[in-house]
């Protein structure tokens, strides 16, 4: 009797264990496919969708060259993703502990994140530039010295204002993200914001009525190259960069890059 009883609990116990495994699944996301031994993960993907064109808000939907070619690169390895919106400080976070598989944001390959992560193969070409308001007196990176500037906490763009004005100067605004270092060069907050330079150029372009230029400065600007970014040691690059090549010889690279920037992309440059 005593014995019965005590497997009763035993198979209750299991049978709980079972149904917690199976929601630990669910919450996951895991794709369709549950419980099989075939069953495929999904490989999360996050952003920072507020850095047009590569990776904005419409209606509702992430959109941007980013996810067109995030799209193309996992149709390419066959493998199934969902791609999330967790903004720029937190993706760095997310990636670190692993929470996350994959991280495309514009994310500038550099020395410093390659001793924290690893990245696939470039994939975009990039500087930066200064946006003031018309009619502002800096011309160059160099008057930016004095000038309040805005920058997006954690980037390039920060540590490239740093460089000119010192890395304590409290000269330096620090955003959560590049729409609201704008927004605050449109109130007046800031004299400049250094960004990316294909960022700046769309601002301009899709804000007339906003009275902001984009200045370029080749000489205190240097080029850099983007990235998918991976938790050290993943298993995922090998099969990105793969992918990533098949797409890039392909023409698939150069369709979506025509579509985003309305010409055709200097594939040599990512090859150098
Ligand atoms: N390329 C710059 C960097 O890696 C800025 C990228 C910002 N991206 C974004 N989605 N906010 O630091």
């Amino acid at each position: 009797m005593l014995k019965m009883k005590k497997g009763l609990f035993v198979a209750v116990v299991a049978a709980l264990l079972m149904a917690l495994a199976a929601c630990g699944g669910k919450s996951t996301e895991t794709s369709s496919s549950s419980g099989g031994g075939e069953a495929k993960k999904k490989i999360v993907v996050g952003t920072d969708a507020a850095f047009a064109p590569f990776e904005y808000m419409d209606k509702g939907k992430i959109v941007g060259f980013d996810v067109d070619l995030l799209d193309a690169i996992m149709k390419e390895a066959g493998l199934d993703y969902e791609l999330r919106n967790i903004g720029w400080d937190p993706l760095f976070a997310a990636l670190q502990s692993k929470e996350i598989d994959m991280g495309i944001s514009g994310i500038t390959i550099n020395d410093e994140r390659k001793q924290t992560y690893d990245f696939s193969i470039p994939y975009f070409e990039s500087t930066h530039m200064i946006m003031v308001k018309e009619g502002s007196p800096i011309q160059n990176a160099l008057d930016l010295k004095g000038k309040t500037v805005g920058v997006q906490n954690g980037t390039t763009g920060q540590e490239a204002v740093e460089k000119l004005l010192g890395k304590e100067n409290k000269n330096i605004k620090k955003f959560e993200n590049t729409v609201v270092a704008i927004m605050d060069l449109l109130n007046g907050g800031v004299d400049a914001v250094v960004t990316d330079n294909a960022v700046a150029n769309e601002y301009v372009k899709n804000n007339p009525d906003k009275k902001i230029k984009a200045i370029a400065d080749p000489k205190n600007f240097q080029s850099e190259f983007y990235g998918l970014m991976f938790p050290k040691g993943s298993d995922l690059k090998p099969k990105i960069d793969e992918a990533l090549k098949k797409v890039i010889d392909s023409g698939k690279y150069a369709e979506i890059y025509k579509k985003w920037f309305g010409t055709e992309p200097n594939i040599e440059s990512l090859k150098q």
